[in-house]
């Protein structure tokens, strides 16, 4: 660990990627935010959009969100992780550049070509020419997938090289010494929770990408009139491991900020106790089960991969959440912690990850998702635990950031917006799983009138959502220029 040095050169490199990668998903959440706002305007009847527009809107807001929340957390992580192990900022440069590239390869072929198959762009559909999109804007969008599956991979070996020279290899940035000596190891004390999140998605990170890529280059070869037609049933098995490990790992990495803020405001280190590091450990193989729990309505899946998603939907993501979430509470657990924005937007995301959680593991329930597999419940869960969990843990982050760099404390104002965040999701959340419970159908441009009072009782929420980001967005945007103007005098 010879080349760590948090005043230096490289970790002032690495905190600029950090503040470039947050912003730009700051930005993008902005932007991607105003159409979810306008889906719902549109569900709850009030402003009413064509449905192949609603359907453009659904897949960039979809797709673009899932990428800003990656991007943040690999951002945020890449400076909390600086402490410990030695990225290269060049090579998250290039990460950076391949992924805005394929960030704004899917808008143009959204808004411009009008490609609306859906964030997940699930074979047939991408090239069926029954749609009203034409072939490049299909085209385009899978290239744009392709990007931002590499430039996610060129962030996971950064992290991989760098963990393996801190701690002497793979097992050892996974803390094996210590988990196989049962925490008697005294000798080699477990990296810290950060560096086990981020080893532990990066693994899992690099199987992802490459099961997107495989998937992508066929769907481009089938486009191209190279193969003839693909197998339905295994492009949806690919596609879902991509797409749910994705969406999936970036909680992991969202939760590796947690680790590096909570401790700020309870006065209290988080060192990874022997069941945080077995959870990192179980997690790697463990969140590479649950995808299956996408495929329960089709019957030609092998009998034993369902059996797979459902005990893996269990297994997995438990073990994680449980030290997290109860090691989070028992370091606030009278602490005295300072209610600022940071905390309560951690309190908040910590509340989301759990409640979120639980509707995920009932929809993953085979005999629930029957009943519920295409209703609004869907989104309601993955809403809650992006938008009030792993989105919270990254804003969170940035705004403990912009404040240590700007010397600036947050006012009452600010944390009144935290509050505003976290109580409009969480009625916007609400609305989402009461219509879903309600047998609300998902991804329908046009809700039938008696279905249109959840997003209407919603819609408020998200305006008192949108007001209190966009106020903490203000904030941290002036604490940037603050920080950019001292830095500019300090060099002077
Ligand atoms: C600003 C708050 C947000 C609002 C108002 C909002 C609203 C919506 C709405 C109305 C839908 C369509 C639901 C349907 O009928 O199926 C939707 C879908 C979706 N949203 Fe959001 N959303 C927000 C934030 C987020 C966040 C933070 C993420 C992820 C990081 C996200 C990811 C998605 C995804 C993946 C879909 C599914 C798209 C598809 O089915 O292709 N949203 N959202």
């Amino acid at each position: 660990m010879t080349d760590i040095d948090p005043r230096g050169e490289r970790a002032a490199a690495l905190r600029r990627l950090a503040l470039v990668y947050m912003t730009t998903a700051l930005g993008l959440f902005l932007l991607m935010g105003l159409l979810g706002l306008l889906m719902r305007l549109d569900q709850a009847g009030l402003f009413v959009l064509p449905p192949l527009q609603f359907y453009q809107v659904m897949t960039l807001h979809g797709g673009g969100m899932i990428a800003m929340a990656l991007l943040g957390a690999m951002g945020g992580l890449a400076n909390a992780l600086s402490m410990a192990i030695s990225l290269s900022p060049r090579l998250l440069w290039a990460a950076y550049v391949v992924y805005l590239a394929g960030v704004a390869l899917f808008v143009i072929g959204t808004l411009i070509g009008g490609f609306a198959a859906g964030w997940t762009m699930l074979p047939p559909l991408p090239f069926d020419p029954s749609h009203e999109w034409p072939l490049w804007a299909a085209v385009v969008s899978c290239i744009a997938y392709l990007l931002i599956g590499v430039g996610f991979l060129l962030f996971c070996l950064n992290v991989l090289y760098a963990a393996r020279r801190a701690f002497g290899g793979l097992g050892g940035a996974l803390g094996w010494p210590y988990l196989f000596s049962a925490g008697k190891n005294q000798a080699s004390p477990p990296p810290p929770p950060m560096v086990l999140a981020a080893t532990a998605v990066s693994i899992d990170g690099v199987l992802t990408v490459a099961a997107g890529a495989l998937l992508l280059m066929a769907m481009l070869a089938q486009a191209a009139g190279l193969v003839g037609s693909l197998d339905a049933l295994l492009a949806k098995n690919f596609m879902f491991f991509f797409g749910h490990m994705t969406a999936n790992l970036t909680i992991y990495l969202a939760a590796g900020l947690v680790y590096a803020t909570l401790p700020v405001y309870v006065g209290r280190a988080w060192k990874a106790s022997w069941p945080v590091v077995l959870a990192f450990n179980v997690l790697v193989v463990g969140v590479i089960l649950p995808y299956p729990h996408h495929l329960y309505q089709d019957f030609v899946q092998p009998l034993g991969m369902q059996i797979v998603g459902q005990v893996g939907s269990y297994a997995a993501g438990l073990p994680v959440i449980l030290v997290t979430v109860t090691g989070g509470l028992t370091l606030i657990y009278r602490s005295g912690m300072r209610w600022s924005v940071p905390s309560i937007l951690i309190a908040w995301g910590l509340w989301g990850w759990v409640f979120g959680g639980i509707g995920a593991l009932l929809d993953s329930t085979i005999a629930v998702n029957q009943v519920m597999h295409n209703t609004l419940w869907v989104p309601a869960h993955f809403h809650t635990y992006y938008l009030l969990g792993a989105v919270a843990f990254v804003w969170a982050y940035f705004y403990h950031l912009t404040g240590e760099l700007s010397g600036r404390h947050d006012r009452f104002a600010s944390k009144i917006a935290a509050w505003m965040y976290g109580l409009g999701g969480l009625g916007f959340v609400l609305t989402l799983f009461l219509s879903g419970a309600a047998g609300v159908p998902r991804r329908y441009a046009e809700h039938l009138p008696e279905w249109q009072i959840f997003a209407k009782v919603g819609t408020p929420f998200v305006i008192a959502l949108g007001l209190g980001i966009g106020w903490l967005a203000v904030e941290m945007f002036a604490r940037l220029g603050i920080a950019w103007r001292n830095a500019a005098a300090h060099s002077a």
